[in-house]
């Protein structure tokens, strides 16, 4: 707990609390260009997605659907800016506008997170994982997973994402991306400094345990 609240006040003193969109998206809008795309030649986001934001392990496409407004939102920023590597994503939001992306971002928070159907990971290794995420490994000053992602990793506000019921594939690549410095997003590098101490085996569990796990409360 303390070390939540010591996130929560790094990320209020960074202003990053403070978001919220002035503008009132128009989810309609928002569903059109999932389903659609933003006209000749561009990809709707469910072609990847999925039509209800699953995502796709397989493939390494998140889950989007239930993630709040403003942390999707900032994605897209940052694969605009550059700030955040993904080649995939890139050429995508070139294509988008400013009202594009509130739209999209409010139509996929609006949606229910769907239970993604986790293949059951090796028991071993989902417990690792587990402690990780509970516990941390202070040894190499790893905090609880928990500490920022809230209680099972279902994520708190806008800053600290859900990463429960996401794809194991995904999770690891991104911390990955941490690790080579394709992500550099993250307020005040917060996740970089953890991404940067795990072994590739905590990476491997922390994923598997995540993945296996409820993206909404019972
Ligand atoms: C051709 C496949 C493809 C299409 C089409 C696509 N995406 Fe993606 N999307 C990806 C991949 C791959 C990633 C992960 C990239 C990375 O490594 O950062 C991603 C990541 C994202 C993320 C970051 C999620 C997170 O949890 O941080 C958001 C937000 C997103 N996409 C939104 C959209 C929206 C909105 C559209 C439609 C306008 C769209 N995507 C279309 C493949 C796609
Ligand atoms: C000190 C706080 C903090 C701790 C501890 C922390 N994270 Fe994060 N994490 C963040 C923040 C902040 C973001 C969002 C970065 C951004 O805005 O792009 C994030 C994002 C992520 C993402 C990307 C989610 C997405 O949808 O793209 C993954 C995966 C992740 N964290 C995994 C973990 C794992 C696994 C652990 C434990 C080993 C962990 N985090 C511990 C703060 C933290």
């Amino acid at each position: 707990m303390r070390v939540l609240i010591r996130c929560l006040t790094i990320a209020a003193a960074a202003g990053v609390l403070a978001s919220g969109s002035s503008v009132a998206a128009d989810i309609e809008a928002g569903r059109q260009l999932a389903m659609h795309g933003a006209g000749e030649g561009s990809l709707p986001c469910m072609s990847c997605h999925g039509p209800d934001g699953a995502g796709n392990a397989a493939a390494g496409f998140p889950r989007i659907a239930g993630m709040e407004a403003d942390y999707l939102l900032r994605q897209l920023h940052a694969y605009r800016e550059g700030t955040r590597g993904g080649p995939i994503m890139k050429p995508i939001v070139a294509n988008l506008s400013e009202s594009d992306f509130e739209n999209v971002a409010a139509y996929y928070a609006s949606l229910k997170a769907p239970d993604i159907a986790a293949p059951t990971p090796d028991p071993a290794l989902l417990a690792e994982g587990e402690w990780l995420a509970v516990n941390g490994n202070w040894d190499n000053e790893i905090p609880p997973c928990v500490s920022c992602h809230g209680p099972g990793g279902r994520g708190v506000g806008a800053e600290f994402p859900a990463i429960a019921g996401q794809h194991a594939s995904y999770i690891s690549a991104q911390l990955k991306a941490w690790q080579n410095g394709e992500r550099q997003n993250d307020p005040q590098n917060l996740m970089k400094v953890v991404a940067e101490r795990m072994s590739e085996r905590e990476i491997e569990a922390t994923a598997a345990y995540f993945a296996a796990q409820r993206p909404t409360a019972e």
